[in-house]
């Protein structure tokens, strides 16, 4: 989604903001811009498409300065286009703006602009901003920029600049902005690895709070003009992190690092004896369990049901974000709401957090990304640790979502005093080999995406724990290769899905063993039966599975509970392999967004 880098210090802005921008294209965008305050004005340059083009457009204008403000904008309002590109100037062309989120009374707003003589140029929600602040311009960049904000319905991260001031202001309501302070220079970003090359030092904003931010200094107030002091927090990520290490694109890199990611969420919340969570209410008392999330992040949350049903006992309930957002969800103090979002910034899910608070619900936060602000706003959280994941298409956040549920299940089973199966728990700390040995057939995996690669349509079905490894590994296909999947329980297909199966249709079946193995293999049979082509993921090839499926691919045998992590790793393998033959975009497809910050 929209990406924000904004410089004010010593250094020539143009570089440090084009560098910023390539660090936030993985968020996904389809027009960039820059504002540099060059020789005493504004200078704007923008360009649809690539980074790369509005940086050779660059160097036809030398632009020089040393603060500026830069945007990669995913269309809202208004098709990509260089008209509708961040920055927006006003009228005189003395503000310049850049804007993430939607103000959703522009509608209105732009009349009143309009009536009032201001020329809108943009198709815009954004530009509305510019011409605002205009509107309260009296010398005072900061005190017309909250004039402006009080008109403002909606959500914004925001960054101005002016002609007649040295200084940048930055503002947020619903979408993260962070000031990173450096040496006689700061920074502003909508998110850390655009800054993360010149600074660890970060300031996260919060709603309805503004900065002022000058080469050597900020000031943080709220809206009423009260000073805030705010917590500066040491960045832990390295830029080396922010790297392909060799791989040819993130996605890759961060299926290979799933053995390691899995043993960072499990470091030190597990030993022989005990599970270890830092939880600070009774979860004991807890009589009912909602979990909402977005995409992948739902999946996860569809395995937690059948996980702490089973092992915790407890009750369990599974929402999509901007489903249970806008219902009138029943919720109180016994229940507990759990948001899982590698981001933390995902707009719905957010926005469901909230409801669930107002309700009185306790809530937890299973989270990638440190001091977003799903985790400054849950009454406790288990962090993911598995480091930056750049990829759009969710991996290693995937498998280690579904770790921290299975921590959390067994958690309250033992809080509750049942006892704990010792084997799984072994199992559990195996996990990363296991994992080593599902990617080891990668090879196996490419014979199967070259074969495939220019089919229309894919069908992938699972049953149990399983069914939502289906309805992920469907999801990774259509998200990167563009090709249509869809995921199914395996025993749904005679309800309508059935009548798509013919000899060109591949089928993914997961069938790696547990209690309803017989009921799969049956539904192998009617694929079969119709000539559908059966790639199955195994991990104890019985002598049906063998005549049944035309594609085999073998992985390490663990529990049942666990599978899902190890069955996802081929299907995450799948699906790059294909994209990657097809010659797409794996890290940065089409219309899609690494956060989704808007709802
Ligand atoms: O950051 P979140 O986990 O909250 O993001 C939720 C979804 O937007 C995300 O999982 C999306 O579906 C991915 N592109 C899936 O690969």
């Amino acid at each position: 989604m929209c990406g924000i880098i904004g410089y004010i210090g010593q250094k020539q802005t143009t570089p440090i903001l084009i560098d910023g921008l390539k660090k936030l294209e993985y968020r996904g965008y389809d027009s960039a811009g820059i504002c540099v305050l060059d020789k005493g004005s504004l200078k704007v340059i923008k360009k649809k498409g690539k980074i790369a083009e509005l940086d050779s457009e660059l160097k036809e204008h030398n632009l020089s300065g040393t603060i500026g403000i830069a945007h990669t904008r995913w269309a809202t309002h208004g098709e990509p286009n260089e008209k509708n590109a961040h920055p927006h100037l006003d009228c005189s062309g003395q503000i310049a703006i850049v804007h993430n989120g939607i103000i959703e009374n522009h509608h209105g707003l732009r009349q009143l602009l309009v009536k009032e003589g201001h020329s809108i140029v943009s198709d815009t929600d954004s530009e509305i901003v510019a011409h605002l602040i205009e509107k309260f311009y009296n010398g005072d960049l900061a005190k017309a920029t909250v004039q402006a904000l009080q008109l403002i319905d909606g959500a914004y991260g925001l960054a101005v600049m002016c002609q007649a001031e040295k200084k940048i202001i930055v503002a947020r309501r619903g979408s993260p902005l962070i000031i990173g302070i450096g040496d006689k220079e700061m920074f502003v970003a909508s998110d850390v690895p655009a800054i993360l090359a010149h600074t660890k030092k970060i300031i996260y904003l919060s709603d309805d709070e503004l900065a002022i931010i000058t080469e050597d200094n900020y000031t943080i107030k709220n809206l009423e003009g009260k000073k805030i002091d705010k917590e500066i927090h040491e960045i832990k990520w390295s830029v080396a992190e922010l790297e392909k290490k060799g791989f040819k694109h993130f996605m890759l890199k961060e299926i290979f690092e799933q053995p390691e990611a899995i043993a960072n969420t499990l470091r030190g919340r597990i030993n022989d004896k005990e599970i270890k969570l830092s939880i600070n209410f009774d979860i004991t008392k807890i009589k009912r369990i909602v979990i909402t999330a977005c995409g992948t992040s739902w999946h996860s949350a569809l395995i937690g049901k059948y996980l702490l049903e089973d092992l915790a006992l407890m009750p369990t309930e599974v929402d999509y974000a901007s489903e249970f957002r806008y219902r009138n969800p029943i919720l109180g103090p016994d229940d507990l709401m759990i948001v899982i979002s590698q981001s933390g910034e995902t707009a719905d899910t957010l926005a469901a957090l909230r409801e669930a608070k107002g309700k009185g619900a306790k809530t937890l936060g299973i989270v990638n990304v440190v001091g977003s602000t799903i985790t400054r706003e849950v009454d406790s959280g288990i962090y993911l640790h598995v480091g930056p994941e750049i990829g759009v298409a969710s991996t290693k956040a995937f498998s280690s979502q579904v770790v921290a549920l299975l921590l959390l299940a067994f958690y309250i089973r033992q809080e509750k005093g049942l006892a704990i199966d010792k084997k799984i728990i072994k199992e559990l700390n195996n996990l990363p080999e296991k994992i080593k040995e599902a990617l080891s057939q990668a090879e196996a995996v490419k014979v199967i995406a070259e074969k495939f690669k220019s089919s229309k349509n894919f069908l992938y079905l699972g049953r149990g724990i399983n069914f939502p490894v289906a309805l992920e590994g469907a999801l990774k296909l259509k998200e990167i290769s563009y090709i249509h999947a869809e995921g199914y329980p395996a025993a749904e297909i005679k309800h309508g899905p059935i009548a798509l199966i013919d000899a060109n249709m591949p089928v993914v079946f997961l069938a790696t063993k547990n209690n309803l193995s017989p009921k799969i293999i049956s539904n192998m049979a009617e694929v079969k039966a119709r000539s559908g082509i059966i790639i199955a993921v195994v991990n104890e090839p019985d002598k049906e599975i063998k005549k049944l499926a035309d594609y085999i691919i073998e992985v390490s045998i663990t529990s049942p509970e666990l599978s899902p992590v190890v069955n996802v790793i081929p299907l995450q393998l799948l699906a790059y392999y294909i994209a990657d033959m097809k010659g797409l975009d794996v890290d940065k497809p089409r219309n899609l967004a690494k956060s989704v910050t808007v709802e």
